[in-house]
């Protein structure tokens, strides 16, 4: 089989190679090779590992939702969806800060714990990494924001998760999950899931995190459990003690879908710096909190203030497409910017 290099420069300039064989996407081999480029559906949805290519041939994927005719003939590749046929370079749209590099293993067994009903469609996942053999722990490590895969036993169907915990030495990861109906992993949550069952987990992967943009504001939605990454970022904005004024708008259907209140409330007790909204969109009677769509309420309070703070955005496509039009809207420039997109069916394979 071919293998191919393919250089990639970022905007500041810097050079990173990687080896991709002719059956390989960019991303896939980049992350085989620890090398984390920008990537979220890894499906050719959300445009997010968008790149040029100014060398070289290859293949892409079918039917891109993300790349339209007129990007494409001018070289335009979507790297999740991209299979070289030559050596190639492809410059990418932001700097070599946004690529990472993985130092531990990237795939690891895990126990179930617990599986908490937390809503009427929300399950909280708690797996702890499975001890070395000599007994000892390994630590869970991510840059909060960042997701896993996790299999579903006797199966190759991976699906992504966010956690909304920290890292810690225990090796513990708190995912907060949505159940839909019919669907695979949410099949297994529901009817097969156990604590003391193993599963295999992939990661940490993503770039969904804090960036450094000095002081900054920094303003959060999420929709549903887009909460959960959004969760883990704030909790270490307070375990850090980042002085940044930080806003959550926090948005759900109706009432009964609410979840994590409590745990919000908490931390907003304990970082001034943070103003915490739920917004409901289908609000009943004594609902006393922020009624209405959540994206509309966030535009409105930034018309008012004409703030442009650091923006963070996770959770269901159409909404995180909604509030980057917003935002294009509103003049926040795409690079302050950075969201994830829970897309159906995971990011990599199943
Ligand atoms: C990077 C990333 C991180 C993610 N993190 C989380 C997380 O922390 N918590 C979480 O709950 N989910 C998260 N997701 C979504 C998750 O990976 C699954 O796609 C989702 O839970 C559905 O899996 P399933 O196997 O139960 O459903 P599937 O078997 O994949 O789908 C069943 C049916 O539901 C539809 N469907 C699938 N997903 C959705 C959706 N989101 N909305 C509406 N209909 C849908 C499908 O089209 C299909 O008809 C993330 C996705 C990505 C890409
Ligand atoms: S389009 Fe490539 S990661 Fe979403």
């Amino acid at each position: 089989m071919a293998t191919y290099d393919i250089e990639v420069i970022t905007q500041d300039g810097a050079s990173v190679h990687v080896q991709c064989t002719e059956n390989e996407d960019v991303i896939t081999a980049s992350l085989r090779q620890n090398v984390i480029l920008m990537s979220s559906c890894r499906e050719g949805g959300c445009g997010t590992c968008k790149a040029d290519c100014t060398n070289g041939d290859y293949e892409l994927d079918r039917n891109l939702q993300a790349l339209p005719q007129e990007e494409e003939e001018q070289g335009v590749v979507l790297l999740c969806s991209c299979y070289p046929r030559s050596d190639m370079t492809v410059e990418l749209p932001y700097t070599a800060e946004r690529i990472s590099y993985t130092t531990v293993d990237r795939e690891f067994s895990a126990e179930i714990i617990s599986i908490t009903p937390i809503a009427p469609n929300v399950i909280q996942l708690v797996l702890r990494r499975s001890r070395k053999d000599d007994g000892s722990t390994y630590a869970a490590i991510f840059e909060p924001g960042q997701f896993f895969d996790i299999e579903i036993p006797g199966t190759d169907i991976w699906r992504s998760f966010s956690p909304c915990s920290l890292p810690n030495a225990d090796g513990d990861f708190e995912f907060l999950i949505r159940v839909l109906p019919d669907g695979k992993f949410s099949n297994f949550m529901k009817n097969d899931a156990k604590p003391g069952m193993l599963v295999n987990v992939r990661g940490s992967s993503g770039n969904f995190y804090l960036h450094n943009n000095g002081l900054q504001p920094r303003y959060f939605l999420a929709g549903g459990t887009g909460l959960s990454p959004v969760m883990s970022m704030l909790r270490q904005m307070h375990e850090r003690g980042d002085p940044n004024e930080a806003r959550l708008y926090y948005g759900v259907n109706k009432p009964e879908e609410i979840f994590y209140a409590d745990e919000i409330a908490a931390l907003a007790k304990k970082m001034p710096n943070l103003t915490a909204q739920i917004c409901v969109w289908h609000a009943e009677e004594g609902w006393t909190g922020a009624k209405g769509n959540v994206v509309e309420i966030l535009k409105s309070d930034l018309e008012a203030s004409g703030a442009k703070p650091d923006m963070y955005l996770c959770g269901p496509p159409g909404m995180v497409d909604a509030t980057n039009q917003m935002c294009d809207g509103l003049s926040i420039p795409r690079d302050k910017v950075c969201s994830e997109k829970f897309l159906a069916s995971g990011s990599s394979g199943g």
